[in-house]
């Protein structure tokens, strides 16, 4: 059985040619305006190659993003130098499972297709950073793409709403986003399929 460890992620992205994953995903793409955010403070758990916290950060937000594989972290921080970025995107090696998560606050928090183990806990932590008014978002895969690295072929994708739920966040927060549309996804060899997001967007109305 494949254990999802630091080492499965580093040798992924060692495989991995390093321009994929450096686009923004497009749910994180239409959902940010949605949320009504002045560009502020954000931190993403599992970065991935950056595609997202590079364009947050253009956007004029100072990113944190961390992931576990170096390789990651290494490649989000060269591109951000050369795109001019470095000042706004802060790289960090880090096991989100296991290790202290940076100091708040932020006006955002936000993984996309991040999952590692006990992720609802890691979520509902990174989620004690989040500012008053700021939000949490979620965007994970709805249905499996054919080029998936996941073979479970007979797992059933949580709704929005037992996503959200199975975060137990707690009172401070309120829904805003709880949907799932479809889209047509590019894979890593060009090949194109219908894919489901599923999109938790949480707003903090207080910390009690
Ligand atoms: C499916 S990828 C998604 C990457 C990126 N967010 C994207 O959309 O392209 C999941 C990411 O989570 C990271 N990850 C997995 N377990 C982690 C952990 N315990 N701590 C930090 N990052 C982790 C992986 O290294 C990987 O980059």
């Amino acid at each position: 059985m494949t254990t999802y460890d630091a080492d499965f992620w580093e040798k992924q992205y060692q495989a991995t040619d390093p321009t994929w994953g450096t686009t923004p995903n497009a749910p994180l793409v239409a959902t940010i305006p949605r949320l009504r955010l002045h560009p502020g403070r954000a931190l993403e758990l599992g970065a991935g190659h950056g595609g997202d916290a590079l364009w947050l950060a253009a956007q004029g937000w100072a990113v944190t993003a961390l992931d576990v594989a170096h390789t990651a972290v290494d490649r989000i921080a060269r591109r951000a130098a050369d795109e001019g970025l470095a000042d706004s995107v802060t790289a960090v090696r880090c096991d989100v499972t296991a290790d202290p998560l940076p100091p708040g606050p932020f006006d955002l928090v936000w993984g996309s297709f991040f999952y590692a183990p006990d992720r609802e806990a890691v979520v509902r932590r990174a989620a004690e950073s989040v500012t008053p008014g700021g939000v949490l978002l979620i965007v994970d895969h709805g249905s499996a793409a054919p080029w998936s690295w996941s073979s479970a072929s007979d797992y059933e994708f949580p709704t929005p709403a037992q996503l959200a739920e199975s975060l137990e966040v707690g009172p401070d927060w309120t829904p805003e986003i709880l949907e799932a549309p479809q889209r047509i996804a590019t894979g890593p060899n060009g090949q194109q399929a219908e894919v489901t997001d599923t999109i938790v967007a949480l707003r903090r109305t207080r910390r009690s």
